[in-house]
């Protein structure tokens, strides 16, 4: 089964970004540990970091027929993006929404996603490790144990 995992703007910074709030954890080590737990779960990943929010919406698009589950960090476009929304909402890929903050604590305005409605769930709040977290809710949701 195929797992598509997006990560949207200023992503590809982890580690030298914010790192009080976002952790010391670099990209490239999330996404080792991701293909890492993905092998041993029987997973294949195609793993996608973007600046550009068009890159994002045809990747998405893309998912189509492509992919079982979509992971995906939204990042700014979370807050905004009426586009990446339509985007998901356009095909029947299930996602899953991940933030390594917990948005709700933070800003007022990261306090609303406008992404949620059109994901299954969100994981917030866990860092690096909610990827993984959503790494085993993509397979509850593949195996078809979710709502
Ligand atoms: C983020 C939270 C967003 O508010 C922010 O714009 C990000 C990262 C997170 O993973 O905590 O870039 O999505």
């Amino acid at each position: 089964k195929r797992v598509l995992v997006l990560h949207g703007p200023n992503l590809n910074l982890l580690g030298k970004r914010e790192p009080d709030i976002y952790g010391a954890t670099t990209l490239q080590t999330i996404n080792d540990r991701l293909n890492a737990r993905a092998a041993e779960l029987g997973l294949e990943l195609t793993i996608i970091q973007t600046n550009y929010e068009g890159k994002m919406i045809d990747a998405i698009q893309q998912a189509q027929d492509n992919y079982a589950c979509i992971i995906i960090n939204p990042a700014a476009f979370t807050h905004y993006s009426v586009a990446v929304r339509d985007a998901l909402a356009a095909i029947n890929v299930p996602a899953i929404e991940v933030h390594l903050s917990n948005i709700y604590r933070r800003e007022e305005f990261r306090h609303h996603s406008v992404i949620s409605p059109v994901a299954v769930g969100q994981i917030a709040g866990f860092g690096a490790d909610g990827y993984l977290l959503a790494l085993e809710a993509a397979v509850c949701l593949i195996r078809g144990a979710s709502l």
